[in-house]
């Protein structure tokens, strides 16, 4: 950031595009029998929101009326009763139900409404419970005099409620003139919207627009699409029920925001209509939280902290830079990349594994042709020595051995077996479920039980005692399954089966898919990659019959029974045919817990109870560590625990920029740590998308590169200008990585945000709601990236500029010039993303090293953007990075005023790293000559050296004629490690500029 030169005269680089290679290696497990495709079928339904001749619910339903209301100073309780003739749209209307609203505190409102009897076998069909998902509580001296949230209610024509803001009167939930459908498969909760609301949230799900549509329908159920993970706008492998809303108020210029929880982890859907939404799902109950801000960012905090609990610290090596790709071969190739990475003089953390390193891709194995023990120590212990780690992939499906071959072992499978720990089929049959994964039939431990839990830590941790991995990233817990039903019943002798299509890299199945605008740039070779396509078309055709596979239309409701197969209301899932039996473990499938709940009831809560499980065997193999874990699945109060990734990308442009949306999302639902794969995941990335992304992604919390088999390398050495974007945007990520880590921190204590929207963090600014080809890094970072291909500039907007913000030029540290509002165009040549410093900030860096290990150990240096009074804070916490409750902290304050730069700490842990710079930013009026350091001696000033920017001075001499000295100034102070030798930052400094 120092080097002011950087961005100034590019050298030409050459950047062949690799041609398509075959596949890294011929793929280690190839078995002899696969299972046929029509496994994988299953009867088709029609979604209920595109079926038109179904019940509506508002007309055909009774309602309730409440009755019996108690009252004391931080609860409502009432009975509702249902107020005529069961309607019994989608399921059995519940008679009797009880309504439960809690004041929990005064920015916190919970509303709950369950049935009035629940025995013990039907507990989980309407009870999530707090172990499961956590839920708030009503705190001391909450009362409903002290809220800023108001619940009024009424029986006229039946029972219906309001939410109001009390400071403003808004009313925020308003289910006035609908109805209450209560039913055993079935409920449906109307609000009121007003016009062109402002509603963020609701993830996961991959869109084109951060600001959801207000016309739009979030369905919520776990799926695994393999043939495509990135579907728009549907259901995948996270359900986050809830989202934040802000209004704006034209008069004031300012907003007010809430959020919204329904904490209900069924199949559900969110529909969103231009004047009302409509909440629908196929079980649970009505548990909603409502949090009332009024800024965004304190509303997402009382969220965190009130109900789903703050995200995970991350080890701080975590923050560094990834690599994967399935289709690394052996030890030799992993330590071909890092040589690559090392060579081309680009930063790497870790290396990953995808399921290469596995013995026919069964968990706890590895493959003693091509990833032996004796030489993964070898490799661990060097990886670990140079700062570097190793993250292999863990799924929890355990491959079931065929019984009839007595060398076909699998101790794993064994131990659990022994507890009987796994998944049952249901439907009154106690045997394990048996479904088909990537090893081929295959049972999943049930999470629920304490065995399991214990059995998967064990496992874990022997693992370590092979090879010592540094975390896990935990796939295909979404519980999907490539057939339907228990298809691997009677068939365990056909194990290993291949999965029910072709895997990519197989014949046939190399990718020769490109980005956009690939024919442009690389004409010769999209030429070559068509024709490769229409050859590798004609020697492998795919099979033209298709199997039609019965419709099963609307279910009528059976009078006291579930339907859990094919239940009445149909979600509008992702995959063909739109069935819960699809690519997932059938809905009918049972836990071995005292309810024995079946998956129809849990199936979206697999992804944290297996987390959990892995989380805890995390901390046994390496006690007292903080785990990094990242969760495929996810679900409220993973954040806590896991990050997580946004699935198998597309290398397209297109995806590429739905991945800020998403991040943004993911935000909301309180997981931070998050990233997608860079360069894209399915097809061929090139130079120029790759480069972008790899650019684009230095801002995400999680920073991975990550391929599949059948497409060409994409690491970031690949092309030279994609090494010399990268090693130039890591500069920037390894600056930035005390302020990010911090942020994290502040997440973790206190519920703040670490990737935001602009809206975010100015919220008076109705301009900025829908803006998301931007975004900010906590509140001073701001990255205007280039989401197009063939662009050499980036657009964007500087907000607050006409409200005394003052924003800096990341590398230059010029000063923006901009109009308020003004959609600024800057420039971006391939080598550089726009990256901005807010005004008033203090960022304290450390000199980047090719690892987190080398930057810690680097000097500081210090740079003071200054705001429109000349003054600017900051602060950094600091820790040893790596202990899950480090004994030694130290939270260092920066305070820039009156030409004073104070440095105060608060703690014990001792950073004895120098100060190398100080570099002030926005100065306007006499020149800065030095620094000294109070207590220090007279000789001890330090010098600085002034630069300025030709365009900002010409700018102010137009405006400023008769005062020179007003334009904007950077100075660079450097030699203070004279002064402040033997740790910077672990004592209280006064420094005085002059
Ligand atoms: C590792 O895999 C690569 C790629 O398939 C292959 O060329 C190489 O021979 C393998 N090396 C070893 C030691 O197995
Ligand atoms: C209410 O709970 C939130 C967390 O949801 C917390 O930040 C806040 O301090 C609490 N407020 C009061 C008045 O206790």
């Amino acid at each position: 950031m120092r080097n002011y030169l950087s961005v100034v005269g590019f050298i030409s680089l050459v950047n062949c595009q690799t041609t398509l290679d075959q596949p890294p290696g011929p793929n280690t497990f190839t078995p002899t029998l696969t299972l046929e495709s029509t496994a994988n079928l299953a009867p088709s339904v029609t979604p209920n929101v595109i079926n038109p001749t179904t019940p509506n619910a508002q007309e055909k339903c009774p309602g309730y009326i409440a009755s019996n209301i108690r009252t004391d100073n931080s609860s409502i309780i009432a009975d509702l009763a249902l107020a005529g003739d069961a309607c019994n749209a989608y399921g059995n209307d519940i008679q009797d139900l009880i309504l439960n609203v809690q004041y929990q505190n005064a920015t916190r409102l919970n509303v709950k409404i369950y049935p009035k009897y629940i025995a013990a076998a039907n507990y989980s069909q309407y009870i999530l419970d707090a172990s499961l998902s956590p839920s708030g509580k009503i705190e001391e001296k909450s009362t409903i005099d002290t809220s800023d949230l108001l619940f009024e209610w009424s029986n006229d024509p039946s029972f219906q409620f309001r939410v109001r803001r009390a400071s403003s009167n808004e009313i925020l939930f308003d289910t006035y003139g609908t109805k209450l459908v209560f039913e055993d498969q079935f409920l449906e909760l109307v609000t009121a919207m007003v016009p062109d609301y402002n509603v963020y949230g609701l993830p996961e799900a991959i869109r084109g627009s951060f600001k959801l549509p207000n016309d739009y329908t979030q369905t919520f159920w776990n799926q695994y699409n393999e043939m495509n993970d990135q579907p728009v706008d549907a259901n995948m492998h996270s359900v986050h029920p809830v989202y934040l809303e802000t209004r704006y108020d034209s008069s004031t210029l300012s907003s007010n925001s809430h959020v919204v929880y329904g904490r209900n982890l069924h199949g559900q859907e969110w529909v969103l209509k231009p004047e009302k939404l409509i909440y629908r799902a196929i079980g649970g109950s009505i548990d909603f939280y409502f949090f009332s801000g009024p800024t965004p960012t304190e509303a997402l905090a009382q969220q965190q902290l009130g109900v789903i609990k703050t995200p995970a610290m991350m080890p701080y090596w975590a923050h560094g830079f990834h690599q994967v790709r399935w289709g690394y071969q052996n030890w030799t190739v992993l330590r071909e990349i890092l040589d690559g990475y090392k060579n081309a003089d680009i930063p790497l953390e870790g290396i990953w594994n995808d399921l290469d390193y596995l013995f026919q891709y069964r968990i706890f194995s590895h493959d003693n042709n091509t990833y032996p023990v004796p030489e993964g120590r070898e490799f661990l212990a060097k990886l670990h020595a140079d700062g570097q780690y190793w993250m292999p992939i863990l799924d929890p499906n355990v491959y079931v051995p065929d019984p009839t071959n007595g060398t076909d072992s699998f101790p794993t499978y064994d131990r659990g077996n022994e507890l009987e720990l796994y998944m049952r089929r249901g439907q009154g049959n106690e045997e394990y479920y048996i479904g088909d994964q990537w090893p081929g039939f295959s049972v999943w431990p049930d999470f629920l039980l304490e065995s399991a839990q214990d059995f998967w830590a064990d496992e874990i941790e022997r693992y370590y005692q092979d090879l010592e991995f540094d975390g896990w990233w935990l796939d295909i817990n979404n519980l999907a399954s490539w057939c339907t039903g228990s298809c691997g019943s009677g068939r365990t002798q056909d194990n290993p089966i291949h999965v029910p299509f072709k895997l990519p890299g197989e014949p046939g199945q190399i990718n020769y898919d490109y980005p956009e605008a690939f024919e442009v740039t690389n004409a010769t070779e999209a030429a070559s990659a068509i024709a490769a396509s229409i050859s590798q078309a004609a020697a492998y055709p795919t099979p033209t019959t298709t199997i039609g596979t019965p419709t099963v239309g609307f279910t009528s409701p059976t009078p006291g029974v579930r339907n859990l197969t094919f239940p009445p209301y149909a979600l509008n899932l992702t995959l063909e045919g739109h069935s819960l039996l699809r690519q997932s473990i059938a809905p009918y499938a049972k836990h071995n817990d005292p309810y024995n709940s079946t998956s129809y009831d849990l199936h979206n809560l697999y992804g944290i109870i297996s987390s959990r499980a892995t989380y805890a065997g995390l901390l046994r193999a390496k006690p007292g560590l903080r785990p990094f874990l990242l969760s495929r699945s996810t679900s409220p109060g993973s954040g806590s625990i896991v990050g997580h990734w946004g699935g198998d990308t597309n290398s397209r442009w297109g995806n590429m920029y739905m991945t800020i949306p998403e991040a943004l999302t993911f935000s909301v639902a309180g997981i931070p740590f998050f990233g997608t794969e860079t360069c894209g995941f399915n097809g061929n990335a090139d130079m120029e998308l790759c480069t972008r992304w790899m650019q684009l992604s230095a801002f995400f919390p999680l920073y991975r590169n990550h391929n599949s088999r059948n497409t060409i390398a994409q690491e970031a050495f690949r092309w030279a200008t994609t090494a010399e974007a990268t090693r130039r945007v890591m500069k920037v990520r390894f600056e930035l990585l005390p302020y990010t880590y911090t942020l994290f921190w502040k997440a973790n204590q206190y519920g703040e945000t670490v990737m935001r929207a602009l809206s975010w963090n100015f919220p008076s600014q109705e301009q900025l709601k829908s803006v998301d080809n931007q975004f900010m890094i906590g509140p001073s970072i701001l990255v205007t990236p280039v989401l197009a291909p063939l662009l050499r500039e980036a657009h964007g907007v500087f907000p607050g500029i006409g409200e005394g913000t003052r924003w800096y030029d990341w590398y230059s540290l010029e000063e923006v010039s901009a109009a308020p509002g003004q959609n600024v165009s800057l420039s971006a040549p391939l080598e550089v993303i726009p990256v901005h410093l807010r005004g008033g900030a203090i960022i304290a860096s450390q000199t980047p090293g090719n690892t987190t290990k080398q930057t810690r150990m680097n000097p500081w240096s210090i740079t003071i953007a200054l705001d429109d009074k000349l003054e600017a804070t900051g602060d950094i916490y600091l820790d040893d990075g790596v202990s899950l409750e480090p004994e030694e902290t130290n939270v260092v304050s920066f305070k820039f005023a009156d030409l004073n730069l104070s440095i105060s700490t608060e703690g014990t842990y001792n950073d004895n790293n120098p100060l190398a710079s100080i570099t002030v930013a926005g100065w306007r009026g006499d020149r800065l000559t030095k620094v000294s350091v109070e207590g220090a001696g007279p000789d001890a000033g330090v010098h600085c050296e002034g630069r300025h920017s030709q365009w900002n001075r010409r700018w102010y001499q137009h405006w400023y004629p008769h005062n020179d000295h007003q334009y904007s100034q950077v100075y660079n102070c450097r030699g203070l490690n004279v002064i402040v030798a033997g740790g910077a930052l672990s004592k209280d400094i006064k420094l005085r500029f002059e």
